[in-house]
């Protein structure tokens, strides 16, 4: 089926759920210009979820998705907590930033909730990153007709996401922003678009979405030649009004100068981003961090705050490579519109 059908938009442009940075406004701005625009929920819990949900559907009758994180439940390795509170302590310090406190909270309870939450609201699509759900939450989620995306970073895991039920999957080059998706092992293949795309077409019968450093038009029409059915972009829709992302993030996406690294210091599982202090200093203890999302738990309030006093060396920056260009207006609406012509 053609991606177009299988969503039921006008234009094959999926805005990526962004987790604390796409909520109802993005999502239905994108959903209202013709793309598909998506609540990224990854760090939401059920009722904030469903206050999204229902935001959402005020602002927008067309569809829209929800991304969620597949939960990982890594083993929590005391020594590795212990040590990384040691290191973040000075950042902590230097925001006055008081006692840790940690939520305790349960990533497979929390994800099972927000599938509830999704059916619950009829929400026609979920994407899903960090993995593939298990067969019983496929079949339920299949059995009230909703469209499920998965994310690919390798043949292997786009296998997979066809072997498992995914109705179309998003093949994240290794130019994206944010975080990887990979799930099948640590040692991340890093393969780029130019590649990755017509190496999966070859192998899936499931429609293919590129994502990744995609900026313009040309990008769009570069990745439809290379075999895929539609786009996800994440970075230009982080840099619109109705982004969630602090101002001090979205100044940096269209600097001059933009310098995007790899790191897991933030959070423990590789991301791209725009290079600052925090990475700078803590690349060295990179491998003795805790894995995600133990390492995103220590680091949250740190960001949260750096967020608030405008402090962008603790920020995690995320960015795709593709350049952004300056625009007068940074409506989600007219950002989508400059995709296509
Ligand atoms: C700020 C930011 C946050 C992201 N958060 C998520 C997320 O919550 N879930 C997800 O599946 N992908 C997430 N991604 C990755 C996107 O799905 C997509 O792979 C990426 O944005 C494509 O590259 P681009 O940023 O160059 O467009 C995020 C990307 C960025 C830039």
């Amino acid at each position: 089926m053609k991606l177009e059908s299988l969503l039921n938009v006008k234009y094959p442009i999926i805005q990526a759920g962004m987790a604390n940075v796409s909520g109802h406004a993005l999502a239905a701005a994108i959903s209202n210009a013709g793309g598909l625009g998506t609540i990224g929920a990854g760090y939401m819990n059920s009722e904030t979820l469903e206050q999204e949900i229902l935001e959402t559907n005020n602002l927008t009758d067309k569809p829209f998705a929800v991304n969620l994180f597949v939960p990982s439940n890594p083993t929590k390795d005391k020594n590795k907590i212990t040590r990384a509170k040691a290191l973040l302590e000075p950042y902590r310090t230097a925001l006055g930033l008081k006692d840790l406190k940690i939520a305790d909270t349960n990533e497979t309870t929390d994800f099972n909730e927000k599938i509830d939450t999704v059916i619950k609201y009829n929400v026609p699509i979920v994407s899903f990153t960090f993995g593939i759900p298990t067969k019983a939450t496929i079949e339920k989620l299949k059995s009230h007709n909703i469209t499920l995306i998965g994310t690919a970073t390798n043949l292997e895991e786009a296998l997979l996401n066809e072997l498992h039920g995914m109705d179309a999957v998003v093949l994240q080059g290794s130019e994206a922003g944010g975080h990887r998706g990979y799930f099948t092992n640590d040692k991340d293949t890093m393969i780029g678009l130019m590649a990755f795309i017509p190496e999966v077409v070859d192998e899936l019968n499931i429609p293919v979405i590129a994502a990744g450093g995609i900026v313009d038009s040309r990008g769009i029409k570069a990745t439809h030649a290379l075999g895929a059915q539609g786009v996800q972009i994440g970075s230009l829709f982080l840099n619109t009004n109705e982004s969630l992302a602090p101002t001090t993030h979205k100044q940096l996406m269209t600097k001059e100068i933009d310098h995007t690294v790899l790191t897991k210091v933030f959070s423990g599982k590789t991301a791209r981003g725009i290079n600052n202090i925090f990475i700078e200093e803590m690349k060295s203890y990179e491998d003795e961090l805790p894995d995600y999302p133990l390492q995103n738990q220590l680091t949250s309030p740190i960001r949260k705050e750096a967020g608030l006093q405008k402090e962008t060396g603790f920020l995690s920056l995320w960015k795709g490579q593709g350049r952004i260009k300056l625009q007068d207006d940074l409506s989600a609406e007219a950002v989508f519109k400059s995709l296509i012509n």
